[in-house]
Parts: structure tokens; C-alpha cells; sequence
């Protein structure tokens, strides 16, 4: 079940909402447990220019992205998933939204046909408009059951956070290592 599946996040490190300056982003380190639970590999989705370190100045660019809804350049080759069927989207909730740089990974592959499952980290929205905007975005493309963690608990409980992956996986139907 788990041939066949990317683990693809995106993630903000630097100055974060409630849990101070963090040198990992929590989108990062839920893609990671995943990768290592799974046994497959990760994508970073990672912008040419990058994101502020600064939490405003991060929520004002990021903001604009999304009025303008940009497609900004991604600084990592698009990886092949030629033989993906399956594609784990780890992503912070930025305004309610997806950051603007998984829409370019996404509107770059082929999704049609492929599974994709929603693993939103936030602070107090959940999954926000995130899987209806993928639904919505891709409608060739399977929109799978989601699951919202909050960044506090990333920081503060990983074992609690590595039970609900290994969980939500499992129930999704993916073999835990
Ligand atoms: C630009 C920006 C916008 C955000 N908007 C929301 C929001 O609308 N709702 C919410 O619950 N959290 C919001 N957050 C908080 C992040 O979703 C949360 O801190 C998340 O865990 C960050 O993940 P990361 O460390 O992988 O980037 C926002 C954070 C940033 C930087």
C-alpha cells in the first residue's frame, strides 16, 4: 500500500504563530514522522525567494500571494511522480488557506487520478477552507480524508503527535512500519 506514495510539505521555520523562534517548522516535522513511519520519500516545496523569518513581515508576503493568487517559483526540480499514486500534502494553514507555493507544486504534476491527503498543522482554524480548496483546485484528483494538529502540540508532544499519524494512516489504510 505504501509503494507509490511521496510525502510532499511544506513549512515555515523562524519566527512562528504561539511557539516562538523555531528552527524546524511544524509541517516539517510531521512530514518527517511520516516519511519515517511509511517509509517513503519527501519533497520539500520550497520558493526560490523564501519566506521572512519575521512573523509579520512572513504574514504580509504571504497575505499578497494569496490576493494576488500567485503562483510563486519553487527553488527544487519538479520531482516525478510518474509512478505516484499517492501524495501525503503536509502545509501550514495560511489565511485559511494553502500557502500559494503548493498550489505551483500541484498545478505542476499530473494529479489526475491520484489520492491526495490533506495533513494541515494550524493554530486554530484546522483544515479552514484547505481541503475544499483542493477539491475545488483538482477536481481530477482524489481529495482524501484530512487531519488538522495544532503547531502547539508539534512542539510540546511529539509521542501524542506520532500516535495521531500512525492512526490517521492507518485508518487511511497505509502498512506502519
Ligand atoms: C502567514 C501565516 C498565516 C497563518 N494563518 C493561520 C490561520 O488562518 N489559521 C490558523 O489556525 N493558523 C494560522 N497560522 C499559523 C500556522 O498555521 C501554524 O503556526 C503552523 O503550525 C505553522 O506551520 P509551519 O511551522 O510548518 O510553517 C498562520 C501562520 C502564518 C505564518
Amino acid at each position: 500500500m505504501n509503494r507509490g506514495t511521496l510525502v510532499t510539505f511544506f513549512s515555515h521555520s523562524g519566527e512562528n504563530y504561539k511557539v516562538g523562534t523555531i528552527d524546524k517548522g511544524n509541517a516539517r516535522i510531521i512530514a518527517e514522522m511520516i516519511s519515517h513511519i511509511l517509509g517513503v520519500p519527501e519533497y520539500e516545496i520550497c520558493t526560490e525567494n523564501g519566506y521572512p523569518d519575521d512573523y509579520e513581515e512572513c504574514s504580509r508576503l504571504a497575505k499578497k500571494e494569496r490576493e494576488e493568487n500567485s503562483r510563486p517559483k519553487l527553488r527544487f526540480p519538479i520531482p516525478d511522480t510518474s509512478d505516484i499514486s499517492s501524495i501525503i500534502l503536509v502545509y501550514p494553514n495560511w489565511w485559511g488557506d494553502l500557502p500559494m507555493a503548493v498550489y505551483s507544486l500541484l498545478d505542476a504534476i499530473d494529479t489526475k487520478g491520484m489520492k491526495i491527503y490533506p495533513v494541515c498543522t494550524h493554530e486554530e482554524s484546522g483544515l479552514g477552507m484547505t481541503d475544499r480548496m483542493l477539491l475545488q483546485s483538482y477536481p481530477d484528483a482524489s481529495i482524501m480524508k484530512g487531519l488538522a494538529i495544532r503547531g502547539t502540540t508539534v512542539q510540546n508532544n511529539v509521542s501524542g503527535v506520532e500516535k495521531m499519524l500512525e492512526t490517521y494512516l492507518e485508518d487511511c489504510g497505509f502498512s506502519i512500519r
